[in-house]
């Protein structure tokens, strides 16, 4: 399976470490032999038919933050996402540029020409979902290509495929979730630790869980992005993020945690799906399995007659968003082979 990767940052090296790995396992396992044809990043591309190198392109963004050091003539500076769609002959294109929700760009560029010319698509960047899902799944339908995004949520927790597939029969009437590692880790340590945000919001930058600019955590934005996706795949909604009230985390006191505490309950940041998406803080009974703490996710679907279901897991990093394109390839992959 020829695949071009566009973004390679922390996933695009994750996912390219995985398949050199991890490449025993998934032929004999699944009959996946993914070769990575193209690589591009903010500065220029590298392509090569017969695949490219991956521990030698690893090295050279390691070393030089560029592809450059791929040699052979395989890498030019500023041939950018689209060209390398149009320049590829490959089967599946991979989207993990920087999430952007203004405009949903690079990423809906490239996903749409990617569609257009009838390339599969695996998307980890939540941005041109959250503006415009609806319009790509169409789009996705009419070229007859598969259109995959398990990363956007949960990260490695196969949040979106376990609601779609593992609850046939049921119905699921609403969803909640912490869908935000950064937020729930800041009023995680507000909590046991009676930190202040300000000084645990410094702590999460500095081991690299939070952004320079926080404001997409802990302003509620990346898990409004998440619930608008859940609940488009999930209960076939047609929201966009322009859709969802939202409320972040900014104005949580340590006075409003010990008010919580002292009544036998936790303020998380949820989003929430059911008569109206939306994103909050609320307190929630410190025995609900949704009181995770740290930057672990969990999200719970309420479902008849099965009762409320709740997974939780990792909701980001490398190898675990990584797995799920790998998870996403072997369905694009079964797929075919039917
Ligand atoms: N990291 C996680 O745990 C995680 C989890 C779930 C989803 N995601 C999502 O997955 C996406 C990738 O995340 P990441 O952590 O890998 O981000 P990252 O480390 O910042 O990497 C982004 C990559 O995109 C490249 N890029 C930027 N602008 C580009 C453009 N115009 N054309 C082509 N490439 C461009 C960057 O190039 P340079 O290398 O030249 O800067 C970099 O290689 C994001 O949308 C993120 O929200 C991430």
């Amino acid at each position: 399976m020829r695949v071009l990767l566009i973004g390679f940052g922390v996933v695009g090296q994750s996912f390219a470490e995985l398949v050199e790995s991890e490449s025993k396992k998934l032929a004999k396992d699944y009959g996946l032999r993914p070769k990575i044809v193209g690589i591009v990043d903010s500065r220029g591309a590298a392509l090569a038919q017969e695949g490219i190198d991956i521990k030698k392109a690893l090295i050279s963004k390691r070393d030089s933050g560029s592809l450059e050091g791929l040699g052979g003539g395989l890498y030019t500076a500023g041939r950018n996402g689209l060209d390398a769609i149009r320049e590829t002959d490959c089967e599946v294109v991979i989207e993990a540029t920087p999430t952007d929700l203004k405009k949903g760009e690079p990423g809906l560029s490239h996903v749409r020409a990617a569609m257009k010319e009838k390339r599969h698509v695996i998307c980890t960047n939540k941005g041109p979902l959250a503006i415009a899902m609806p319009a790509l799944i169409e789009l996705a339908h009419h070229n007859k290509i598969v259109f995959k995004f398990s990363g956007t949520v949960g990260g490695g927790t196969p949040v979106l495929d376990f609601a779609k597939k593992c609850l046939d029969g049921s119905q699921i009437r609403s969803i909640s979730g912490i869908l935000n590692g950064t937020s729930n880790y800041i009023l995680s340590k507000m909590t046991s630790d009676g930190a202040q945000m300000k000084d645990v919001l410094a702590e999460a930058q500095k081991f690299g869980y939070a952004e320079a600019d926080p404001t997409y955590d802990i302003g509620g934005f990346d898990t409004a992005c998440k619930l608008v996706i859940t609940s488009n795949y999930v209960l076939g909604t047609s929201l966009s993020i322009k859709d969802v009230g939202i409320r972040g985390i900014t104005e949580i006191t340590n006075q409003d945690i010990l008010r919580a505490k002292s009544k036998g309950y936790a303020v998380k940041l949820i989003g929430r799906m059911d008569t109206k998406p939306k994103v909050a803080p609320e307190e929630i009974p410190i025995t609900h399995p949704l009181n995770v703490s740290g930057t672990f996710n969990a999200i719970a679907f309420d479902t008849y007659p099965a009762g409320e279901i709740t997974l939780v897991g990792k909701g980001a990093g490398g190898k675990e968003t990584a797995s799920s394109v790998i998870r996403d390839l072997i369905e694009i992959r079964r797929t075919f082979a039917r």
